[in-house]
């Protein structure tokens, strides 16, 4: 069977390729349709057009499949960790012992700012929003670093230094960002604590004590960043290899993501999940109340950390992050009543016509507040905590395109419907 595709157009027909995934999905390579016909294709949200081929993650959302570098998001919250599962999904293989200890040492040597860095913290208000320190700082660090700034697309030797760079200092500009926010004394990264200790050790410890490292927070939270580190061509990857195609640096494609990702239809949603659980307990409605003015289009209420438009069945993350909810709670013995909403809310909308016709499931962003919230992460942290942990498959992302020798500038085109030729009025004459 010809795996070409036919077109007919104004009275001809034209023969477009097709090409084959390894996970046998299809596409159209429309690339010489303009050339050929003229014409170009539209699509509102990019919902059936892909930008790339990748080798990083893949995702069946009918089926409910993620797979780092082929290996089920499911085995990898089982048995690895994010700094491990952050070398899998960069250099394409799960780390032996030398290259993790290389890896981890990396990050040692790299987790702390430029001094002077303070004086950029100095200059935000009280109340800056986090995503906003964020994206500004990863930009401001790479001032200090003059590669950086003289960056050699596909030509720098020390890619794998800025790769290791990134993903410690991402950790200490957020630590820093909510110390600033909230007013408190920066506290240093420390030699001996590993990734996600070190964290929380700069977020919650004092000048005067060090913050009390339970291991099953440490471990949740590692595991909130490692069913984060990467999810194919999402708004904010994609956004970061926009700006990486235009050859910028890392940093600077990796900002760019953070800004994307803070959206609440995108990562915001973290956070806007517990706003909306909050609500819904201070109104004491038992969720119903909700579920109505979420399927009522003039409320403006979505039901938050409900649907995708990938996964038309359930978030493999949901379902592994919501297990972890009731194990992480139990042993530190929280009850969350927000906690019993978010449930309520699951159980009435997999019931609930509205969603089931519309195949609206809960995403990565449903529960993973509620175990934020349960270690002691303020909300307004929620999607800097989602950034941390998709930092991996935003410089994976980079690292593909700039490894890829034919890759281009990314440049959609448009139909424009705007007016046709128009006249230069004076402005003595206009109305
Ligand atoms: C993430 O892309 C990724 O991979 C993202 C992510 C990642 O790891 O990077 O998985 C992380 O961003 C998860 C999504 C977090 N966002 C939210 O939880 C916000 C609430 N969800 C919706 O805004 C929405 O479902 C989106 C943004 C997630 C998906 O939007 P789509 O694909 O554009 O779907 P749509 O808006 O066209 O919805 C289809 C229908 C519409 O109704 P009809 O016009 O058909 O009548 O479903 C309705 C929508 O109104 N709908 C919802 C809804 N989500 C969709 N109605 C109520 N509540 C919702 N949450």
């Amino acid at each position: 069977m010809s795996n070409e595709a036919k077109l007919e157009l104004d009275g001809k027909t034209f023969t477009l390729p097709t090409l084959t995934g390894s996970e046998n999905e299809k596409a159209v390579d429309i690339s010489a349709l303009r050339a050929n016909t003229g014409y170009i294709t539209i699509d509102d949200g990019y919902g059936n057009t892909g930008s790339c081929t990748s080798n990083i993650t893949f995702i069946d959302g009918d089926k409910g499949i993620l797979r780092y570098r082929g290996i089920p998001i499911e085995e990898l919250a089982e048995k690895s960790n994010f700094v491990e599962t952050a070398y899998l999904i960069i250099y394409g293989e799960l780390p032996n012992h030398a290259q993790l200890k290389k890896f981890s040492d990396l990050f040692t040597e790299n987790q702390y700012l430029h001094e002077d860095m303070k004086f950029h913290f100095q200059g935000f208000p009280g109340g800056a929003h986090p995503m906003a320190i964020l994206s500004a700082m990863i930009n401001a660090a790479s001032c200090f670093d003059d590669d950086l700034m003289r960056w050699q697309w596909g030509r720098n030797k020390q890619f794998d230094i800025y790769v290791a760079r990134l993903l410690s200092q991402v950790r200490t500009i957020a630590a820093y960002s909510y110390r600033k926010s909230k007013g408190l004394p920066l506290i240093y990264p420390k030699q001996s604590y590993k990734y996600t200790a070190n964290f929380l050790h700069m977020l919650f410890s004092t000048p005067y004590e060090d913050f009390e490292l339970k291991p099953e927070v440490v471990k949740a939270l590692d595991l909130i960043f490692l069913l984060h580190a990467d999810h194919e061509q999402n708004c904010s990857t994609s956004t970061v290899r926009m700006v990486a195609s235009s050859q910028a640096n890392l940093f600077a494609s990796c900002a760019a993501g953070v800004c994307a990702l803070w959206g609440p239809l995108h990562g915001g949603a973290n956070q806007a999940v517990l706003e909306m659980l909050a609500q819904i307990h201070k109104e004491g409605d038992d969720g119903s109340k909700f579920i109505t003015a979420a399927k009522d289009k003039n409320s403006g209420k979505k039901l938050m950390g409900f649907g995708h438009r990938v996964y038309k069945n359930h978030d493999p993350r949901a379902k592994i992050i919501k297990k972890a909810c009731d194990e992480v709670l139990s042993k530190l013995h929280i009850t969350d009543p927000l906690l019993d909403i978010a449930k309520k809310l699951e159980e009435a909308a997999l019931k609930d016509p509205y969603f089931v016709e519309r195949k609206l499931y809960p995403n990565v962003d449903f529960y993973s507040g509620i175990i934020m919230r349960a270690i002691g992460i303020p909300v307004e942290m929620f999607t800097v905590i989602f950034a941390i942990g998709r930092m991996p498959g935003w410089i994976a992302n980079y690292k593909e395109i700039m490894e890829e020798p034919k890759s281009r500038i990314y440049r959609p085109r448009q139909i424009y419907t705007g007016k046709t030729i128009n006249e230069f009025v004076p402005l003595d004459k206009r109305k």
